[in-house]
């Protein structure tokens, strides 16, 4: 068997976390493969909303594995909170799931010197989720994390204590003020909210599930154009967020990799700061926010939106090797008579369909015009309901970007998607 991989194509918040709920049931295992609580998955069921960051959004079908991969950094703190919200929802988790013991963990100290870091940038901070990503991160690649595995053993503390001490060091660089106490105290509960669950050592753990013939989904979070290699550097996130991240981030060979399933929106958002080109200032901007609820799942703040843009989904899709598209909130655009969808760049006057080395340089969109279907298409759910121009707008895409959407999803309720393939 191979694992199938879903991932977002933009600036994330594309609707991951909607469409692996909706996937689950065609699928053994789930598996989170990198990022961590910076991450929002919304799914929405019998009218529950519901918003997963570091644990997988296949939790609420009853029968999934869920497994937080090693590519993972865990907030405990976060852990516990989703974990309680999780069992008052009356799902059972129990040995359902599974966290890799090679997973690192965000300390209390990581996220005040994500804050600390992101004032003293000022005006050039990334937009950080503040979640402690980025340093969690560094100390993995600088070879000081601390690790899941690592509660097990009787050093623990000392460890946590070094690496904290470590940290107060450098935090004396910065005037920041905090307070570590209270975080201190509900982390060690989450140490042992984590202990509770099952800890694995992951690589083995999934390849055993492959060999047995389960099938297994890996559930990307952020979006490609917050690669840390390939996102508009350096208003990125710390991790991988493409594919080959799914082969890191789980123990995985590359020719385990099965489908790739990108999920883009039907127009693009961000949120934090960062190159933007087919961004939407003022009353245009604002109309797809509000009618899109374009709000950030993990930090609630106001997410930037602008059309379409396919210079930047073609790259992710190579990148990725997506083998299909799943594209999200098209039923938005419905309150527009005409959109936009961006076909190519001009920079100092050249026409390209290439994304420069420097996104941070302005860039000009060109423009595609369409017109708009007038019908309430979130109720519809198979494709000959769909309006003409929306068939259009699918078929200029797929023209585009030669890969085929086999999904659309047409609001955020767990019923409300249309299979076209
Ligand atoms: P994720 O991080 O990729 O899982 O996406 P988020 O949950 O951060 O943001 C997507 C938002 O759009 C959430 O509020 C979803 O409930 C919502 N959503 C997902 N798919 C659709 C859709 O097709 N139409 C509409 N209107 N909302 C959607
Ligand atoms: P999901 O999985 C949207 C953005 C932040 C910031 C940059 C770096 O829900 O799609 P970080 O906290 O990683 O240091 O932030 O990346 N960012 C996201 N934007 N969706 C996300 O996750 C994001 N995770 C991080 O806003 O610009
Ligand atoms: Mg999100």
């Amino acid at each position: 068997m191979q694992v199938d991989v879903l991932l977002g194509l933009q600036w994330g918040d594309e609707g991951k976390g909607k469409l692996v709920d909706v996937m689950t049931p065609e699928y053994d295992v789930i598996a989170r493969f990198q990022g961590g609580p910076n991450a929002g998955h919304t799914l929405e069921f019998n009218n529950i909303k519901h918003i997963t960051h570091n644990i997988p959004s296949g939790v609420f079908r009853e029968d999934s594995i869920n497994i937080i991969g090693n590519g993972v950094v865990l907030d405990p703190i976060i852990f516990m909170q989703e974990i309680d919200e999780v069992k008052a929802l009356n799902v059972e988790l129990g040995s359902r799931l599974k966290i890799s013991r090679k997973a690192h963990l965000i300390m209390p100290t990581h996220r005040v010197l994500d804050a600390a870091s992101e004032a003293a940038k000022g005006k050039t901070k990334i937009g950080s989720t503040l979640k402690g990503i980025g340093p969690a991160y560094m100390d993995k690649t600088g070879r000081n994390g601390l690790r899941v595995g690592d509660i097990e053993s009787p050093d623990f503390l000392d460890k946590y204590k070094f690496l904290t001490n470590k940290h107060l060091q450098i935090l004396k660089q910065y005037d920041f003020e905090f307070d570590l106490a209270d975080y201190e105290a509900g982390w060690m509960e989450g140490i042992e909210a984590i202990k509770s669950f099952e800890l694995v050592n992951g690589e083995y753990l999934i390849n055993q599930y492959l060999e047995e013939g389960k099938t297994v989904l890996g559930e990307g979070a952020q979006g490609s154009m917050l690669d840390i290699d390939f996102g508009s550097y350096p208003y990125v996130t710390s991790s991988n967020t493409i594919c080959a991240g799914a082969c890191i981030g789980l123990g995985l060979a590359p020719q385990k990799i099965g489908r790739v399933i990108g999920v883009f929106k039907a127009y693009c958002t961000r949120v934090g700061s960062g190159p933007f080109p087919t961004e939407l200032e003022g009353e245009m901007g604002e109309a797809l926010r509000e009618y899109g609820a374009e709000y950030g799942a993990t930090t609630g703040r106001p997410r930037r939106c602008g059309w379409l843009d396919i210079p930047a989904l073609k790259y992710s899709i190579m990148l990725s090797g997506v083998t299909e598209l799943n594209m999200t909130k098209s039923d938005v655009l419905t309150h527009f008579d005409t959109l936009r969808v961006c076909t190519a760049y001009k920079i100092n006057g050249k026409q390209t369909r290439e994304l420069p080395f420097d996104i941070n340089q302005p860039v000009e969109p060109v423009y595609r015009e369409m017109p708009v279907w007038k019908e309430d298409i979130s109720k519809m759910r198979s494709k000959e309901e769909l309006p003409v121009e929306m068939l259009d707008y699918l078929k200029f895409i797929e023209s585009e970007v030669n890969i085929p959407v086999s999904v659309i999803s047409v609001g955020p309720d767990r019923e409300q998607f249309i299979p076209l393939k």
